[in-house]
Order: structure tokens, then sequence, then C-alpha cells
């Protein structure tokens, strides 16, 4: 997976040494956790390094709660503690991923400086006694929270420990205080110049908005009624942007001090909606992520593996981190259910199938106090004795026996489009229907993807996409003319897209785009629409392929402007309009869903763009709830059903075969005969065409050629 367009920067610092790599080439994959020593005794980090180093522990991220230990009152100084603690760890062969100790500020910091503290669109303001109050605009948080950073990382950049560095922890407030609306009127004139231009991108003649001043412009804060679409989506990309610079300040510190260039970054959350990641590519060298799939939700496994394609994306296919997860049971949902060993094995490897190079818990041990007393760790309240350590030690040595996966790529035909801006505006109020929103719809139109073993790019409007046979776009509702020129001559080129309904409907500033719609692509799709039309609880029928099914929500008035119907609706208002549409144009094709499907629905047209496309999964038939991957030339496969599952052993081999490419031209390599199972060391022979691997529940195997 090379050359998604501006996805393949090179890692932040701006040449080629990618300081992730060169750690993972020395520690291969790592594992660990977060470790909160602060909260400990010193014979129990004595205790901690040794289970650690038993477990096969690598890295730990230390201090990521540690500034009032660090700084007890303003301007103090107690670090010898840390000392040790490193020096613990570094005896032990641990390495760690050091924190700014930025996320949580003591409390003397909103006691003397409440303008620190964060306010809420309604004008209340979070106080200490928690965590993570602090407004990313606050001149007072950001100068205390750099200079206990420039004296954490002096302090410990020469410390042999430090690998790598951790930024804050998943930064993601908002503020809606004065001080914020002070630097969102900054940040409007950089972009707008002036208040006319301003007041035009906001479309601000409607309901009298019009601004006769920079001073009376605000974030959008409570109002007594819907608020103005175009501000809404400007106070998303500032809060965006602030949080970006709070991170950038902290590791501009770093990358001055650390002479040895070790790899800075901060965790992310997933599809986080106060944050663009899209836009940070540049600023961390290694994409990290945490992830909490709800253990109650049957579809978390397709939508944790859209979540890692997006964070494998978000690095331009170089190997991503997954820097938190649970071993078992989380404590903020009001109801937590528990893991067990095999299910948190299996979703660790999924993390690695997908392109990880590292896998940790939030946290190494179980805290006695505090909030998060009852969340799972990699060593419990009750102690090594626990069939949860257990499986912690166990997935050490898992993940020592697959150390020769670090740097390997997974490479794929189809790619996602994606970007924040669309989810931020199908979000807003006032849409036709509020039913639908963006990524409800990508994990939608990704979720037949996964089942068929195909991994997918995730990459904004813009991106190069002449890697791709098949790139879809299930939700692209803001979409400018650039972009859309881009995937019309890749189309034309011989590109095969799916958009999926609301596309391209409206401007950057979150405007309609007057026209018939998909106003910029309509050429594209041969057909075009004139009215969305929210559906009545019953739906309405649709004819396809001589049998017929009701879609529910969401439909669009299209018209046929040289595209053939694929469906069609059969009753009500839209009796005999396009649902489902496909169109040659140039030497590629491209159709248009204007419904919302049922799943069977969509899982069968996706599996029919595939095969128009030429895009085939890794292996046929997969048995439902089975995935595969491939890094390099190792293939994953991970029993997700809760059953045992049967897959022929001649699929499997098969897929461990070179990429047609990879040979000179017209050589086809011989059939894979046999494969060992890193994991276990299990032989796979091609015997007979009756073989099948026998895969138990929330087992994993990971396949490599083994010659002869
Ligand atoms: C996130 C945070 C951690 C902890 C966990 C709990 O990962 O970064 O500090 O709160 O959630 O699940």
């Amino acid at each position: 997976m090379t050359g998604v367009g501006r996805h393949t920067t090179t890692p932040a610092g701006g040449d080629e040494f990618d300081a992730f790599a060169a750690l993972t080439a020395e520690l291969g994959l790592l594992y660990g956790g977060d470790y909160n020593p602060e909260q400990w005794d010193e014979a129990t980090w004595v205790e901690d390094v040794a289970l650690m180093r038993a477990a096969g522990v690598t890295l730990v991220t230390v201090g990521v709660f540690s500034w009032a230990r660090y700084e007890p009152e303003p301007g103090a100084r107690d670090m010898a503690w840390m000392d040790r603690v490193l020096d613990l760890l570094h005896e032990g062969g641990i390495a760690v991923d050091l924190a700014t100790p930025t996320a949580s500020p003591p409390p003397w910091l909103g006691h003397r400086h409440p303008e620190t503290l964060p306010q809420t669109a309604d004008g209340t303001r979070l106080l200490y006694g928690s965590r993570n109050q602090f407004s990313p605009s606050s001149a007072a948080y950001r100068s205390a929270a750099l200079a206990i950073t420039k004296d954490v990382v002096a302090r410990y950049a020469p410390h042999p420990a430090v690998r790598m560095w951790h930024v804050g922890n998943e930064l993601g407030q908002v503020s809606y205080d004065d001080e914020s609306a002070a630097a969102f009127r900054t940040w409007l004139r950089s972009r707008y110049g002036d208040l006319a231009t301003l007041n035009e991108a906001w479309g601000t003649w409607v309901w009298s908005q019009r601004y006769a001043s920079w001073d009376e412009v605000a974030p959008p804060r409570v109002a007594p009624y819907h608020r103005n679409p175009s501000l809404e989506l400007d106070f998303r990309r500032f809060t965006s942007d602030a949080l970006r610079e709070v991170y950038r300040e902290q590791a501009a510190v770093i990358r001055a001090t650390d002479t040895r260039r070790r790899p800075v970054t901060t965790n992310y959350m997933g599809f986080f909606p106060l944050v663009d990641y899209a836009s940070w590519r540049d600023d961390v060298d290694v994409v990290a992520d945490d992830s909490y799939p709800d253990a109650a939700d049957p579809r978390r496994a397709s939508t944790t593996a859209l979540t890692q394609d997006l964070m494998r994306s978000l690095g331009g296919g170089r190997p991503w981190m997954l820097m938190e997860q649970a071993t078992s049971a989380v404590t903020f949902r009001a109801h937590n259910l528990t893991k067990t060993p095999a299910r948190s094995r299996l979703e660790s490897l999924q993390a690695v199938a997908r392109g990880s190079d590292g896998i940790c818990f939030f946290q190494w041990r179980a805290a006695r106090t505090g909030p998060e007393r009852f969340h799972s760790a990699m060593l419990p309240h009750a102690g090594p004795d626990t069939d949860v350590h257990r499986g912690v030690r166990r997935l050490g040595a898992d993940l020592a026996a697959l150390a020769g996966v670090a740097g390997t790529r997974l490479r794929t035909d189809v790619a996602v489009l994606f970007d924040w801006q669309s989810w931020w505006a199908t979000g807003q109020d006032g849409l036709p229907t509020n039913r639908m929103d963006a990524l409800a719809t990508l994990r939608d139109y990704y979720e037949p993807l996964w089942r068929a073993g195909i991994a997918v790019d995730v990459v904004e409007p813009g991106a190069d996409l002449t890697p791709y046979r098949l790139v879809l776009a299930p939700s692209l509702y803001v979409l400018e003319p650039e972009p859309a020129a881009a995937l019309a001559a890749w189309v034309a080129d011989g590109g095969h897209l799916l958009l999926g309904p609301l596309t391209a409907v409206a401007d950057a500033q979150a405007h309609v785009r007057p026209g018939r719609f998909p106003v910029l692509l309509a050429d594209v799709v041969g057909v075009s629409g004139e009215e969305w039309v929210p559906l009545p609880e019953d739906g309405v029928g649709v004819a396809w392929d001589g049998q017929t099914f009701v879609a529910r929500t969401f439909a669009e008035h299209l018209r046929l402007d040289g595209a053939q119907a694929v469906a069609t609706f059969t009753d009500g208002a839209l009796a005999g309009a396009p649902a489902v549409t496909r169109n040659e144009h140039g030497a590629g094709r491209a159709w248009y869903v204007g419904a919302v499907l049922p799943p069977d629905r969509l899982a069968a047209l996706v599996e029919r763009v595939l095969r128009e496309a030429g895009v085939h999964g890794l292996v046929p038939d997969l048995p439902r709830d089975v995935e595969v991957t491939r890094r390099g030339d190792v293939l994953f496969v991970l029993n997700h059903s809760g059953e045992a599952r049967q897959l022929p052993v001649g699929n499997l081999l098969d897929a461990l075969a070179p990429p047609r490419s990879a040979g000179p031209p017209g050589s086809a390599a011989p059939p894979v005969q046999a494969a060992i199972d890193l994991l276990t060391g299990a032989l796979l022979t091609r015997t007979g065409a009756a073989d099948a691997l026998h895969l138990p529940p929330d087992d994993v195997v990971v396949l490599t050629e083994r010659h002869p």
C-alpha cells in the first residue's frame, strides 16, 4: 500500500528517518501499557518490573497523570521519584514511552487561574477534581503546560529508558469561554481576512445574523434555536486546530531537546469527532490509537477493523500502534461487560493483523483508588494468579513470536473516502433527516468489504487514487470542485466508484450547492436528483433483479441521465424512479445509491461492484465473521464468530502466493505447498483438497509459507 497521495509524507520531522520503524526494528512488536507509578510505593515498582518482565512487556507509558506529583505547588519540582522509576524500568529492560504530564493540571492551576478551566456551550465552567480540565486556547494553561514539559523533557531526554514520547493524553477538549472566543476570531481572521468575507461565508443574511464588528463573533454557544451551520463547522475546525497547537507546542519542545530523535506521538481516539486527525498527519511520528470496542456490540469486529484501517491510512500505510485498550472490563459505560482472555488476545491480534506494531493496554496495574478502580488491567486486583494475567503472559509470548511482522505493510486495491467535515456537517441540525450520519453510513458500506477479506485505505477527497481499482464514497456530503474533478478524472481513467446518498450536497461552508445533485459529479454517475426524501416508517418498495424489498429512512428523487437503473422504487411518489444506478464513464464505472439499503441488499451491491471491478478478497467464501488480512507475506486468520469455523487449507495456501505483480511478467509462482502457524508452529500442507483448518472460537492463526 504505497502512494496514498498526501498520505505518503515522510514521518514528522520532514526527512526519511522513521523513528518508530527504528524502534520496532530493535524491539519487535511493542507490548505493554500505561503505568502510573505515582499511585504506588517503591516496593510495588520493584514487583511491577519483575512481573512485567515475566509477561514479556517491552514498553510502558509513564507519567501521563504525573503533573501534581512533579509540581506539587506552582513552580516547585519533585522529580527524584521518577528518576528511580525510570532506572528500575531500564534495569529491567523495559522501554519507556514518557508522557508530557499535561492532560490533567493540578487543582492549583484552575484555582489560581479559573480562565484555564473549559466552559461548555451553556457557560458552565468545568472544575478540577476530575481530569482534562483545561481550555486548549488558555494562555495560562499553555504556559504552565510548557513549563513542566520543558523540565520533564530536559531531565529525561538523556535517560536511556526513554524510547518514545507521548504528548498529553487523548487531546479532545473543547471550550466556549471568552479566551477561546478571542482565539476563534483570530483563527477566522486568518481564514477569511475581513468581516465581509466572513459574513458571506456564513450566509449571515439569513435570520439577520449579519456581523457589524469582529467583537460580535462568538463560538456557537447555547442559542434560542438552530445555530448557523457554517459557524458551527468553522468552530469544529478551529477546535481541532487549537488542540493541534497544544500538541505541536509540546512536541516542539521534545524535538528541540531530544537529539536522539525518538518517536513523538499522542493517543488518538478512533473516529473522534472533535479532532480531524487527517490534518495532524505531519505532526506525529507514529499514529497511536486507543480502542475500547463495546463487548455488547455485535458489529464490533468490523467497526474496529474500520478504525484500524483509518489509523494505518492516517500514517500513509506505515505501521501504527494500539496505545490503549482494556484486558477485560472498562468503567466508562453504564454496564461494563467483561472479555475473556481469548477475546482480548483476538482483539489484540486483530490490531496486529491490520498494521499495528504495538499492543498496549490501559493499564498495567489495576488502580485501587479513583474513578477507574474497577477498570481491568494487565495485573488485576486479584494479582498474577488470574486468568486475565495468564492471558497477558500468553499474549506477550504470541507477540514475541510475531516479531518478524514488525514493519510490514498491508496492500489493497480499495479505498473509502472519508473526511471529518462531511461527518460534522451530516450531524448538524436542519438536515432532511437526523437519522443519517456519515460515520454510521461508512460503517455500513465497510462491513461487506470486511466480510470479503478486503482491507481498505481510508483517505480524504483529494488523495491520490491511482493505487486503487475501487473507491467508495458512502457519505461525502461536503465536496469541493478540485477533489470532485480528480475523482471524475480517476473514473474516466478506468476507476470504479460507488457513491452513497447525500453525496456532494454542500460546499466547505455547508452551503447547499445549487443544481441537480450530486452537482459536481452528476456527469460521472449519469444520474441526477432534485429532492431528498426522508421516508415514512414503513419505507418504500424497491424492485431489484426481480425481487422487491423495502428501503427505509431515506431516499432521493433521481432521474436517469444516461445511467442504467439497477434498482427502481416501486411505490409512492418515487414509483418508477431509479434507486440504484450504474454508469459507464470513460474507461471506468460509477454507481450511485439513492437510498438507504437494508444490510443484505447493500452487501449484494458491494459484492457486485467488487466483481465488476475485478477486486477479490484474500480468501474466497470466507465463513461468516472470520477476518483475514495479509501483512507482507504473512496471512492472519481471525475467528470473531464465537463458534468453531472451518477453512479449506488450499484457499489459505493460495492466499500466501506472492502478489501477481511481484514476479517478472508472465511468470506464475508455483502454488504454495505448506505454511506454518507462527503462533503454534503447526504445519499446514496441501495434501488434499478436502483438508480444512479448524479454527476454534476467538482463535487466530498467523501463516507464512514454509519452504520445503
Ligand atoms: C483512555 C485514557 C485512559 C483511561 C482509559 C480508560 O484510554 O487515556 O487514561 O481513562 O481510557 O478506558
